[in-house]
């Protein structure tokens, strides 16, 4: 199977996952990416069977609204059930690495106020130790070299990622050469650097449910 096959695949086990589930005040959370763009357009069969969702970026958001989904404000909902979306790297206990595609802080807002989170992804994203996927941090533009000297101090080898612009008009660094022993306490101590908006460690929050692409069928996962 393909990759693309393989993300289909646990995109589809996804639907299996919360129809059950779904009701006409259904508010569903949904994320970004390649992985979670393929769970949106299986979701648009289900669309009289819910009420809508909120989106972790304008992009997933257009895309919904393509779909006749409708798209509502965080704020306005409060709480959602599930929060279905991929990942760039997960571990066995469902921390993530995040933000490859640069959502990371609204995927993290989003996340964190799902009653389930929900993780879609390919056996490729399947990794031991996090950190061989450099770690994305969005900050504030105008203390991006101060934050980069601070992740250097971490171990990090800090890259700008030129020419990015966040949904929040912030900026992208990628911490490269990080491989991460407690993803917990490292996703607490690089939010703590001032300037820093958040990082794409997910693991104070990870996933409830890891829904794993493979050769052999889809894998359902809990930490
Ligand atoms: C977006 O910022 C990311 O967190 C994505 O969720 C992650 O990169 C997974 O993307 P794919 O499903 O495209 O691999």
């Amino acid at each position: 199977m393909t990759q693309d096959q393989l993300k289909d695949a646990v995109a589809a086990a996804a639907i299996d996952e919360i129809k059950p589930w779904l009701s006409r005040s259904t508010v569903l959370g949904i994320g970004t990416g390649s992985t979670a763009n393929l769970f949106i357009d299986r979701l648009a069969a289900l669309r009289d069977d819910f009420k809508g969702a909120v989106a972790s970026s304008e992009a997933s958001a257009e895309r919904l609204r393509g779909h006749g989904i409708e798209v509502f404000e965080l704020n306005s909902v409060g709480t959602v059930p599930f929060y279905i979306d991929g990942a760039d790297e997960v571990n066995a206990h469902l921390h993530m690495i995040k933000g490859g595609g640069a959502a990371l802080t609204r995927e993290k807002i989003v996340a964190a106020c799902a009653e389930r989170f929900i993780c879609i992804a390919d056996a490729s994203k399947k990794v031991e130790r996090l950190g061989e996927f450099p770690l994305p941090v969005e900050v504030i533009p105008m203390a991006r070299s101060y934050v980069a000297r601070e992740l250097v101090k971490l171990g990090a080898d800090p890259v700008y990622r030129e020419g990015v612009v966040t949904d929040n008009g912030n900026q992208i660094i990628d911490c490269f050469e990080f491989m991460i022993d407690d993803p917990v306490a490292m996703e607490a101590r690089i939010n703590a650097i001032v300037g820093v908006v958040t990082n794409g460690l997910f693991a104070a929050r990870g996933a409830d449910v890891l829904l794993l692409g493979t050769e052999h069928g889809v894998e359902r996962l809990t930490p």
